[in-house]
């Protein structure tokens, strides 16, 4: 008996480890569009799109920014510790810094038009 509930607790914690690498993407992906990025960016490859005609859509999309950005870099300027284009963001991340660090390996992650744009050049 005492083996089969050890080997029920190991097969418990072996299934909780899946559960939490799998996790932060989709984690990152709700962050995302709680923290109200999505007022001001579209992330087109993850089905994240304008959310009505007339709302400004005043930032880039992001379905690349993992593929473009350099490694930090995302993390600095939405801490507003670094610019782009001479500018700070334009955005406020408000939440912790585990949502914030989340929500950064999400970006990092976001690699979509990449393979549009490898493609368009092996032409
Ligand atoms: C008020 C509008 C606004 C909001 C809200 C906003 N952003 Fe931005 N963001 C911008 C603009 C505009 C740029 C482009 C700046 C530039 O290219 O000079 C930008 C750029 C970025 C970039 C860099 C893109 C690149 O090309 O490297 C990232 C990453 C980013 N935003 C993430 C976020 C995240 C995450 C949130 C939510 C916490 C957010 N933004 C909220 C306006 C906004």
């Amino acid at each position: 008996m005492k083996l089969f509930i050890t080997l029920l607790m190991g097969l418990f914690f072996v299934g909780s480890a899946f559960a939490q690498t799998a996790a932060p993407v989709s984690k990152g992906k709700q962050i995302f569009t709680e923290k109200k990025c999505i007022t001001c960016h579209t992330i087109e490859s993850e089905g994240i799109a304008k959310k009505s005609p007339t709302a400004k859509m005043i930032g880039p999309d992001l379905s690349a920014v993992g593929a473009d950005a350099k490694p930090g870099f995302i993390a600095k300027f939405l801490a507003k510790e670094t610019d782009l284009h001479g500018k700070k963001h334009m955005g406020t991340f408000k939440g912790t810094d585990d949502e914030q660090k989340t929500l950064v390996s999400y970006l990092e992650s976001l690699k979509g038009k990449k393979e549009v744009k490898d493609a368009k050049a092996k032409k």
